[in-house]
């Protein structure tokens, strides 16, 4: 528990030095240490796509999320967006924030940091209040960027801020009114974030590197694939020997294989609203996939990545590992049937 608050109090003091030095648009990406564990290992779990009062089953992921979280000891939660439902946060005293997430997540294990990344629906709010490290005096564990870096020794984790990237929401808001404001113009925006993805990830020496992101890149539910995201954003984590790209949008499990290289796409959408009844097969692997509610783990150490999926009552639905043997070699998954 000390551990914990001293490596909260570490991440945050980066935190607010990163605030200082990164004001302007093409610039390196904001960059928190997170230490693996004595033992070299990383354990956290992933919910995405949740915040609504504790209905839709919010609240029985959260329980689950507890217990596994508990379980496995896990040093810290990420979240692929879509963190406040309908239209995101009206502000920073909105009482969705306790209603959704401070008053949901409240088991001890939970009482991590939670790294956040916004959703289309975060930005049909106030999508600056949720950025705003005023929610981080009424609960601490709230650390949610546009785009950053989780440097967790063994591992980089890149959270990359998917929903300007696609065109609908510019071109056809339909009723809907996003928050652009230090986002617009879109083609700049996205530029220099490619931009200084690329760079960061050129420069990380972890032995996995993780994307994570709100809008699918393959997908078989609901939304389906983002092929503004496959155009612009897969060529820079193929380039860089990104290992995984997860994701939420979609409200379900899944875990879909790149045909043509190593990337392995996991979508941990499942925190609330689920059951969409949609299947659409695309043109890579399909390995599972849930169409209902729960979240996901995820365990490392240097050599091993297991990522197991539960559903609302904490069974284990689909575990699934991956292996290395050195830097920038590609994976070899230990169930490999091809
Ligand atoms: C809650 O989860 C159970 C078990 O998966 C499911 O049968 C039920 O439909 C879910 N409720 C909602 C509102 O999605």
């Amino acid at each position: 528990m000390a551990n914990a608050r001293a490596g909260m109090a570490a991440a945050l003091a980066l935190l607010a030095a990163a605030a200082l030095c990164c004001g302007t648009a093409a610039a390196a990406l904001p960059r928190l240490e997170h230490p693996a564990r004595n033992d070299g290992t990383l354990s956290l779990l992933v919910v995405g796509d949740w915040g609504r009062g504790g209905t839709h089953n919010q609240s029985l992921v959260a329980e689950q999320m507890g217990r596994v979280g508990e379980k496995l000891g896990i040093d810290f939660v990420i979240s692929t967006g879509d963190n406040f439902y309908d239209n995101g946060l009206k502000g920073v005293d909105d009482q969705a924030f306790e209603e959704s997430f401070t008053d949901i997540y409240t088991a001890q294990s939970l009482q991590k940091p939670w790294y956040l990344v916004l959703g289309n629906h975060d930005y049909r709010g106030d999508a600056l209040a949720q950025l705003s490290p005023v929610l981080r005096k009424i609960d601490s564990r709230f650390i949610c960027m546009r785009s950053f870096i989780v440097n967790a020794e063994i591992v980089d984790f890149f959270f990359v801020d998917t929903t300007p990237f696609q065109k609908k929401y510019w071109t056809h808001p339909g009723k809907h009114h996003y928050d652009w404001r230090g986002v617009a113009p879109r083609g700049k925006y996205i530029a220099n974030l490619l931009k200084d993805l690329d760079e960061a990830m050129q420069k990380s020496t972890a032995m996995w590197k993780i994307v994570v992101g709100h809008h699918t890149m393959r997908s078989v539910s609901d939304h389906g694939d983002t092929k503004e995201l496959l155009k612009l954003l897969l060529p820079v984590l193929k380039e860089n020997g990104a290992d995984f790209y997860i994701n939420g949008h979609d409200h379900c499990l899944e875990h879909i294989s790149s045909r043509d290289s190593p990337i392995q796409y996991f979508t941990s959408g499942g925190g609330s609203k689920a059951w969409r009844g949609v299947f659409q097969p695309n043109k890579d692997k399909l390995r599972f996939f849930y169409d209902g509610q729960g979240f996901m783990s995820l365990q490392l150490n240097q050599e091993q990545a297991q990522f197991t999926f539960y559903d609302v009552y904490g069974n284990s639905l689909y575990q699934w590992s991956s292996r290395k043997t050195g830097h920038s070699q590609p994976s070899t998954y230990l169930d490999d049937e091809e």
